[in-house]
């Protein structure tokens, strides 16, 4: 009976124990930081969900694509220049380089058209704003990737691009 007792006891005890420790482990797990764009650290998994799939045997090639949105752009452009060159150069941000050739001597790589002087010719800013929102709407097959639908980049980031790219004349 003594013995019943004093396992009965040491159960409870060892129950409290394990209460005690999941509930510190808990209350120690870190607020995860936001992810800053831009930065030296990976994209959190939850937020890849954001980027198209291009491999054909992973599930997510299977899913649909988002709806094609339509956006109005309002002027004035109100872009940042030097932070739109931070985000078309960042290969963790915007990572334009990667299929454009940019302003200030940026070379990148030729899948898209070469925008080193863009700023030289003809811009209608509605058609480019949403080009970059959502190419879909002019080219539905366009290997571009929909910065805007996808939440890869904000307006403001859309605009700060802009002005980095009618930079180059
Ligand atoms: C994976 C390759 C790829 C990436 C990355 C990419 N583009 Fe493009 N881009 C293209 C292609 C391809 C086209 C031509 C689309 C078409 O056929 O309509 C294009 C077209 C454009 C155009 C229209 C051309 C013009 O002269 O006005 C603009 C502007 C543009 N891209 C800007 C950007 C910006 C800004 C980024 C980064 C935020 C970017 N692109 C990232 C491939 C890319």
């Amino acid at each position: 009976m003594a013995l019943h007792r004093t396992a009965l006891i040491g159960g409870i005890a060892a129950l409290g124990l394990a209460i005690g420790v999941i509930a510190g482990t808990q209350a120690q797990q870190p607020t995860p930081k936001p992810w800053t764009p831009g930065g030296t650290e990976m994209m959190p998994q939850d937020m890849l969900m954001h980027y198209p799939c291009h491999d054909d045997e992973m599930p997510c090639f299977n899913l649909p694509a988002p709806a094609i949105q339509k956006v109005t752009f309002k002027e004035p452009l109100n872009g940042n220049k030097e932070r739109g060159k931070q985000i078309a150069t960042n290969i963790r941000w915007g990572n334009c380089i990667a299929c454009h050739s940019l302003p200030e001597g940026q070379a990148g790589g030729s899948v898209g058209p070469d925008l080193s002087q863009r700023g030289a010719f003809p811009v209608d800013l509605q058609e480019m704003y949403q080009r970059i929102w959502d190419v879909r709407i002019y080219s539905p097959d366009a290997h571009m990737p929909i910065y805007g639908t996808n939440k890869v980049l904000t307006d403001q980031d859309i605009r700060d691009v802009m002005a980095y790219v009618l930079s180059g004349k």
